[in-house]
């Protein structure tokens, strides 16, 4: 075990984390080793690159180098910072949520543009708040993609649904670290479905948006109507017609398991990864409960798998869709498949 048993230097430690993450083929290994810096010291780059010199106190160089060490047996960088940077915003990670990806920020481009879009053909004016606005995120995990569009929507009402419980509370921590959680409901739903358990209790109401407590929808069912607050002031028939409906789904295929990394592999939860045996199982119950869900005229955005494309494309070729698209990442693959209900 490699114990630091004197002073060292910002350069010392740094070198000989990267040193180390390189010899254990960890992707990225010099940023790896240098977030991890950063997160011990509590300090930024800026801070790291002009005081090279540095001495750093035994105890940091120690929790440094053990985090090295974990970094080095296959733990995500992010598991080990407790945060990843999503849409601009520093969001908290766990092993119960999955780390959000880069390309997730297109789903959030895509819905902002659609609805752009069908404001300006309602002759509305911009820029858009999103008044009035509900919209629900199916696999919500860390919350990353409603927060980023509460954030951006400052007018929307977000129902972040997962089947995760443990998920849905770093999701609520994370609205409240971003002040959106007077804006946004948690559900324990198996994707929409344990919503429609729920809509009889809670007609023309919703839950009491003040308050951030996951709706576990066995409460719904079970409930009494009067815990479910105020009446929402927009009025619309049920309070689980969505104008949007967005999800990143679990889309990996388990067949192709042994091909992801380890860090996936082994530290992201199981149940945000896989969508059955070919990966793409849950679009087919997913698009068909959107357009349950959604009200006319209502968004679908949706992120796909790299090879998801051919299975879920005539998943939405049905009278119900209209305007279908199709958005490449920056790696040009397929990445967010939108449509809206006609
Ligand atoms: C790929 S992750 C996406 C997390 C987050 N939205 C993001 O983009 O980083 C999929 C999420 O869906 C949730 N999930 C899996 N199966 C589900 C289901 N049947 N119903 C609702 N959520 C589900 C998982 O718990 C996980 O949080």
């Amino acid at each position: 075990m490699n114990r630091v048993s004197e002073a060292k230097s910002v350069r010392t430690l740094i070198k000989s984390g990267i040193a180390q993450l390189r010899d254990a083929q960890v992707p990225s290994y010099t940023l790896a080793a240098e977030l991890l810096l950063l997160h011990v010291l509590g300090r930024d780059r800026t801070w790291m690159y002009s005081h090279p010199e540095e001495e750093i106190s035994l105890v940091n160089a120690e929790h440094y180098s053990a985090l090295i060490r974990r970094r080095a047996a296959g733990e995500p960088t992010q598991h080990l910072t407790g945060k990843q940077e999503f849409w601009g915003l520093e969001f908290e990670v766990t092993p119960d949520v999955l780390i959000p990806r880069p390309e997730t920020e297109h789903v959030i481009e895509v819905a902002l543009e659609r609805l752009a879009a069908r404001e300006i053909r309602a002759g509305r004016r911009q820029p858009f708040s999103g008044e009035g606005l509900r919209i629900a995120d199916v696999g919500t995990g860390s919350g990353c993609i409603a927060i980023a569009l509460a954030k951006a929507l400052p007018g929307a009402i977000l129902f972040a649904l997962d089947i995760s419980g443990a998920a849905l509370e770093v999701a609520r921590r994370n609205a409240e670290r971003h002040g959106v959680s007077d804006r946004m409901l948690f559900f324990q739903s198996d994707l929409l479905e344990d919503l429609v358990v729920a809509t009889p209790f809670a007609a023309n109401v919703l839950p009491h948006p003040s308050t951030t407590a996951i709706v576990p929808c066995e409460l719904l069912r079970n409930g009494d109507p009067q815990s479910f607050g105020v009446p929402h002031p927009t009025g619309r028939d049920s309070p689980f017609r969505f104008d949007v409906v967005v999800s990143n789904p679990p889309y990996v295929g388990r067949r192709e398991a042994a091909t992801l990394m380890r860090e996936v592999r082994e530290h992201e939860p199981e149940i945000a990864l896989y969508g059955g045996e070919a990966g793409y199982e849950l679009y087919a119950d997913l698009i068909a409960q959107s357009a349950k869900y959604l009200l006319p005229r209502g968004i679908l955005v949706l992120e796909l798998g790299h090879d998801s494309l051919p299975a879920v494309k005539p998943l939405l070729d049905a009278p119900a869709w209209t305007g279908v698209s199709v958005t490449n990442d920056l790696a040009g693959i397929p990445r967010v498949f939108a449509a809206e209900r006609s």
